[in-house]
């Protein structure tokens, strides 16, 4: 069983590391403020490595500098995408690759990425399929790349039929996170990585979820000790469930997915435009939870997720200023129940045309559930979709 009740003792000034444990493929995840400017010795990088620095325009411009500096001594050259999902595409992709070659990069080159989930996951399957595969290094500079994308060797491009369908397992060779680039990442951006944050918390572990609660000013403030500690929790729980199930075959990686299932429903409804995936997780994160309300009287597994209870993880959810609602203009088209409830039984997920959750059964544990009466999910559904 994964641990619940995960302890962490408060960060020090030097940070904290985490290891994911993957026999010869283990790498360290290194969280400390002021980290960036030191990945050069941090990396323990061979005096003759070459170095691709991938970013995007918005990262490069405020970090490369900065990284550079730290790679001072190396040869390194970078690779600088337009930000947005459209550059995890495969023209960059194929750029990249011409790039490398034109550059005379080998077998022997560090891939860096220097960036969010897009350039950690478009650098990442760069890294895996140039020269059947070279090292990766991820520098995530979101919250969401921090404590999900970074973590895990999933790696992957976007075709024009959906996101994420050509893709590798890819592990880095080693992560650094520093929470202090944190602070010009735009608010909208900060807040949906803290819907992912909740989302271990209130899936997975208690303890992130009251130190959440007790840390919110702080954390509403970015301030880099508590997010040292948060960020430390959550890759916790990610390279555990990973070190258990590397490639996603045996269910186990289904619980990070709380809350998903909602929130893909509603980022296809939303065709990927306005909700940001960790809007879209928050709005998935209190749906599963309501779902569970409305499971409590019939099934005992959820006999802890009691109205208080609800309201406690709402409380959460509105103190870090987080979405709880979608907006008006959004509710046109596709957001209906057919469409959404249609969307979640096609998931990839799905299992026999049931949509697959993940319920909450106390606060921080949850479960699997595959055999959900559609009416309870529908009612759900028409909560959300009714204001
Ligand atoms: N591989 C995985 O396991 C995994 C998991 C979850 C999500 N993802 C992928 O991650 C992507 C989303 O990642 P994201 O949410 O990080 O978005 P993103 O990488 O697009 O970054 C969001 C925006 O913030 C800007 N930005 C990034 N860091 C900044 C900083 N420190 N200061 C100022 N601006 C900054 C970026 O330029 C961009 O405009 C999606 O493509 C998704 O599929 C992958
Ligand atoms: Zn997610």
């Amino acid at each position: 069983m994964i641990s619940h009740h995960t302890s962490i003792p408060p960060a020090s000034t030097d940070g904290d590391a985490v290891t994911v444990r993957l026999g010869r493929r283990s790498y360290p995840i290194r969280i400390a403020p002021g980290l960036l400017p030191r990945v050069g010795q941090a990396a323990g990088l061979d005096p003759t490595s070459k170095i691709a620095v991938v970013s995007d325009k918005n990262v490069a411009g405020i970090y490369l500098d900065r990284l550079k500096k730290a790679l001072r001594g190396f040869r390194v050259e970078t690779f600088v995408v337009p930000p947005g999902e459209k550059s995890k595409s495969i023209p960059r992709l194929v750029e990249l690759w011409n790039g490398f070659l034109t550059k005379r990069f080998g077998r022997d080159m560090t891939v860096i990425a220097l960036g969010g989930g897009m350039v950690g996951d478009l650098a990442g399957f760069a890294a895996a399929t140039f020269m059947r595969g070279v090292r990766l290094i991820q520098i995530p500079t979101t919250l969401l790349a921090m404590v999900d994308s970074s973590v895990g060797g999933k790696t992957a491009i976007d075709l024009d039929g959906g996101k994420n369908l050509v893709g590798a397992f890819h592990q880095p060779a080693a992560v650094f996170i520093d929470p202090t680039v944190l602070a010009t990442l735009p608010p909208r951006q900060y807040r949906a990585g803290l819907g992912e944050v909740v989302k271990y918390a209130a899936a997975l572990d208690k303890n992130l979820f009251i130190r959440l609660e007790r840390r919110s000013e702080a954390l509403n403030g970015c301030d880099p000790e508590i997010l040292t500690y948060v960020i430390t929790a959550c890759c916790r729980i990610k390279s555990r469930i990973v070190a258990r199930d590397e490639l996603d075959t045996l269910g186990l990686r289904a619980l990070l997915n709380y809350g998903h299932t909602f929130a893909h429903a509603y980022e296809t409804a939303d065709d990927f435009d306005s909700l940001l995936h960790g809007e879209a997780v928050t709005l998935g994160v209190i749906d599963a939870l309501r779902l569970a309300e409305r499971l409590r009287e019939k099934d005992p597994r959820f006999a802890a997720i009691t109205p208080k209870l609800v309201d406690r993880q709402l409380a959460l959810i509105r103190s870090l200023g987080l979405i709880e609602q979608l907006g008006p203009e959004r509710h046109a088209g596709r957001w209906n129940l057919r469409f959404l409830m249609g969307s979640m039984r096609r998931d990839k997920k799905s299992v026999a045309g049931r949509a697959r959750f993940v319920l909450p059964t106390e606060l921080g544990k949850s479960t699997v559930v595959s055999q959900v009466d559609p009416e309870d999910v529908r009612q759900v559904l028409r909560r959300r979709l009714a204001r």
